[in-house]
């Protein structure tokens, strides 16, 4: 474990590698049930370099009328976002010592082209709970700086089975993905990368 800031907790290699093949057969079930859209930014519609898709009873996402939000139902189906698998519900309960469950499961696909610019995460009510991300698939480089925009950054390269736990005094810092790394595993056969990233939203101490 390497504490990359106070409180942004970086596990490499966590995940063995059948275990991120159980997790990638997880994914695949949830694309087939909740297809990957590409999101837009609010106001300008600006397309997302990234596709996503969720898991959990709710699910992040972003549209140019309403902006950023975490919504019950999948935009173009409808249907309630699939549940989110033992696999990846097992990590937050390792990882983190949340008293509550997340209700969202973020799944990003990154294709090599694919970046995320700095932002925090910041659409949740419950800011007193981690943010755990997995990553599956081909190398990136993860950005990350402090809570205030503009200031000093550090990179940290992310390898398939790595989790990195966004806690602390760290939960509102400012992180993105500068670039993908082609040709660095042969987990998904198609190549690029998926990042999961499970989010408590609702306060902590609210009913299941
Ligand atoms: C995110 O911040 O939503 C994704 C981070 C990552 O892909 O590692
Ligand atoms: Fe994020």
């Amino acid at each position: 474990m390497i504490e990359l800031a106070p409180g942004l907790i970086y596990l490499p290699d966590y995940l063995a590698r059948a275990a991120q093949e159980e997790m990638v057969d997880d994914v695949r079930a949830i694309v087939r049930a909740a297809p990957l859209f590409t999101p837009v930014m609010p106001r300008t519609g600006k397309a997302f370099s990234v596709q996503m898709t969720n898991c959990g009873t709710l699910g992040w996402m972003s549209d140019r009328d309403k902006g950023y939000r975490y919504e019950a139902h999948h935009p173009q189906t409808g249907e309630a976002w699939p549940a989110i698998p033992a696999s990846i519900l097992n990590v937050w309960r390792t990882v983190t010592d949340c008293p509550a469950s997340p209700e969202a499961c973020l799944v990003n696909f990154y294709t090599v082209d694919a970046r995320m610019g700095l932002h925090q995460d910041r659409d949740e009510e419950a800011l007193d709970a981690p943010v755990v991300s997995i990553s599956l698939g081909g190398s990136c480089l993860f950005r990350f700086g402090g809570a205030a925009r503009g200031g000093r950054t550090k990179s940290q390269r992310l390898n398939s089975g790595d989790v990195v736990v966004i806690g602390g005094p760290s939960r509102l810092c400012f992180h993105g993905v500068d670039r993908i790394y082609p040709a660095t595993s042969a987990l998904l056969a198609q190549g690029g990368r998926i990042n999961l990233t499970l989010r408590r939203v609702r306060p902590v101490q609210a009913p299941d």
